[in-house]
């Protein structure tokens, strides 16, 4: 786990106190792969149920089961994908999962993120002020760049990302063929960024800020941003 802007290993999962139980927060989980066994699919489930555990209600969006067409900006969107804006529109909290492909998130999930476009208009648009905790998985080492990538995202969809973030190098020594986790500590890692989002969500939902979003400049007293449409207004995605 990588807590961004640290050079160090990030905090052992197994000194993390018992969660806290944080009830009616919903908390939906994006992504996998198009690939029958998607690993970060795998990856993106655990974070779920860490997010169950510190008492979310967690649903999770698979975008092979999800089968969204390609953005398209003229398009009538269909129920299934106003649907699916209306899940994550709906949460407190996200937790995003994709591969890297080709040094960056895969094409399903920007494609998943573009549809997201349709949540302009409403009030708060967007994902403003939601949690999301990023994952990715890597045949290699350069996962931190998908992450990066949802970080760029997160920010022009006016949400706040969890500091700690989970690229998992190396994805095949570290998860079996039939899909489970091999390695113990990676699975810990995910269910701890999971109970973080819910955690972060629910502080977020009672106070209007979290702990975190107070480092970095949105916290108590912070003016709404303001784009030429004003707060809360109609300023395009950047
Ligand atoms: C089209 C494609 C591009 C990929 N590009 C990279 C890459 O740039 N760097 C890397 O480390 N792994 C790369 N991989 C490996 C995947 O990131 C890795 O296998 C990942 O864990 C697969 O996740 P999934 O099982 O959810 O599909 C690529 C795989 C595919 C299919």
């Amino acid at each position: 786990m990588i807590h961004k802007g640290d050079t160090t290993s990030g905090p052992d999962a197994s000194a993390t106190p018992e969660p806290k139980r944080h009830a009616r927060i919903r908390v939906v989980g994006m992504g996998g792969s198009l690939a029958p066994t998607s690993v970060s699919l795998v990856a993106l489930k655990v974070a779920l149920e860490g997010a169950a555990t510190a008492g979310a209600e967690t649903q999770l969006l698979d975008l092979r089961a999800l089968d969204l067409p390609m953005f398209l900006p003229t398009a009538v969107p269909s129920e299934s994908i106003v649907r699916f804006c209306d899940v994550v529109y709906a949460a407190h909290g996200l937790l995003w999962s994709s591969p890297l492909y080709n040094g960056t998130v895969s094409g399903a999930f920007k494609n998943a993120i573009d549809w997201l476009h349709l949540l302009g208009d409403r009030h708060p648009p967007y994902l403003t002020d939601k949690i999301i905790g990023l994952i990715s998985t890597a045949g290699g080492v350069n996962g931190l760049q998908a992450v990066n990538t949802m970080e760029f995202i997160t920010r022009s969809l006016r949400a706040w990302a969890v500091p700690v973030v989970l690229p998992i190098p190396r994805a095949a020594d570290v998860f079996s063929a039939d899909g489970s986790v091999r390695d113990p500590r990676v699975a810990d890692q995910l269910r701890s960024l999971g109970r973080e989002v819910a955690r972060a969500a629910h502080q977020m939902s009672v106070q209007g800020y979290c702990d975190w979003t107070d480092d970095r400049g949105g916290g108590r007293g912070a003016q709404p941003a303001v784009g030429p449409a004003g707060p809360g207004g109609t300023r395009p995605v950047d």
